[in-house]
């Protein structure tokens, strides 16, 4: 009886992977899908959210990353809601990505900003719930990001999200939590992209079996209009073209590949059809050591969400609508 119980869980788990193809083990033993579909833009815009996330999972994305202070929670949850009762694809099928609200920082905040999200969002669970930022952006009286993370552990355990992770944690911040809690987070979603490759946070996050998640992929190659920098980078970069020729691809591509390639999940956004498909027609060709290589010697050190620096952050509000 056991054995004939066993052999069922294996053909079950086997199943599941099968379900999903192009996911990746967490080091929790959940499979997240290894691209992203972005959701931040203005917040008095969200109306073309509903229609690019429908879009976006007819497209073939099946991980949507939101977030409580993109303000679009709701129009994220209307967009699912349509894709699964036109039978597109079912609710296991999807990963869903969101993060706490800025204003909490203490443990008890965390299950009722969960709560909410969650009712924006019209789910019982998330796949995976990340704290924003160490960071206290609003000055909370009370804040402390290690309280915060056992308020994350509490929710894993009432099963109210399957993954819990952290969103732009430094080494040391990440050191503090694993000296100091029972769960390791599965994910640090982080900035990563041509002008900005971090190498060492990359792989510290890797060694600790910690998966990154990729964000603004393009870096300072699109438009960041609240911003100042320039780059001296751009899609005609001849390091780009060349990898883009090589493999008939865009530069765009090249550059989303780069991240899958470094064992990252890229989170690109767009709201534009035909460049949401460009984006995730990246699963049918991969670069060499050698073209990673050279694309990591791009870097600028040259971030575009630079939370320590306050006018940043001023900008970045102002400019969004957060
Ligand atoms: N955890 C965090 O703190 C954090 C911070 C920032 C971002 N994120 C996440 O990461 C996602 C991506 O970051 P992001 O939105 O800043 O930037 P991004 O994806 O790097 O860039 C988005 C911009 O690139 C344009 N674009 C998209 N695909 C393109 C292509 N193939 N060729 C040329 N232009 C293209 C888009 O315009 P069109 O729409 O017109 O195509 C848009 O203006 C966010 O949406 C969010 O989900 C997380
Ligand atoms: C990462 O975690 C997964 C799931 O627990 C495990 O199977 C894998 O062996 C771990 N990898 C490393 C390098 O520790
Ligand atoms: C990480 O962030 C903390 C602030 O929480 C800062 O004091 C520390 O210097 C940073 N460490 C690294 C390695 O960047
Ligand atoms: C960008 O430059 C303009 C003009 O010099 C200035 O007013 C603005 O504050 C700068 N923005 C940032 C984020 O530094
Ligand atoms: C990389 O691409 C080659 C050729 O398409 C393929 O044989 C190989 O399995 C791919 N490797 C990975 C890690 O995807």
């Amino acid at each position: 009886m056991l054995r004939i119980l066993l052999n069922l869980l294996v053909i079950v788990s086997v199943t599941t992977a099968d379900a999903l193809p192009n996911t990746k083990l967490l080091n929790d033993g959940n499979r997240i899908p290894i691209v992203a579909y972005g959701t931040f833009g203005k917040t008095n815009e969200v109306a073309i959210i509903k229609p690019a996330v429908i879009k976006a999972i007819e497209a073939g994305y099946r991980h949507i990353d939101t977030a409580a202070v993109y303000k679009n929670e709701e129009q994220v949850g209307e967009a699912i809601a349509d894709v699964i009762s036109r039978g597109i694809v079912k609710r296991e099928d999807l990963w869903i990505t969101t993060k706490l609200g800025l204003d909490v920082g203490t443990r008890e905040g965390v299950l009722t900003s969960l709560q909410t999200s969650l009712n924006k969002l019209k789910l019982d669970y998330v796949d995976l719930y990340l704290i924003h930022t160490s960071l206290n952006l609003l000055d909370l009286p009370e804040h402390d990001y290690l309280n915060v993370w056992k308020g994350m552990e509490d929710i894993k355990k009432m099963n109210l999200a399957r993954s819990i992770g952290i969103s732009n944690f430094n080494s040391s911040e990440i050191n503090r939590i694993l000296a100091n809690s029972e769960i390791v987070p599965s994910v640090n979603e982080i900035e990563v992209n041509p002008n900005y490759v971090d190498l060492g946070l990359v792989a510290y996050c890797q060694s600790l079996n910690i998966t990154v998640m990729s964000y603004a992929p393009f870096g300072f190659l699109v438009p960041r209009p609240y911003l100042n920098y320039t780059t001296s980078l751009n899609f005609e970069n001849p390091v780009l073209k060349r990898i883009a020729q090589k493999y008939g691809k865009t530069s765009s591509q090249v550059m989303l590949r780069y991240l899958m390639d470094r064992d990252t999940i890229p989170i690109p956004r767009s709201t534009n059809e035909e460049r949401m498909k460009l984006n995730f027609d990246i699963l049918d060709f991969n670069l060499t050591e050698n073209e990673i290589y050279q694309i990591n010697e791009l870097n600028e050190d040259a971030k575009v969400y630079d939370f320590y620096d306050e006018s940043f952050f001023t900008a970045l509000a102002d400019y969004y609508g957060l």
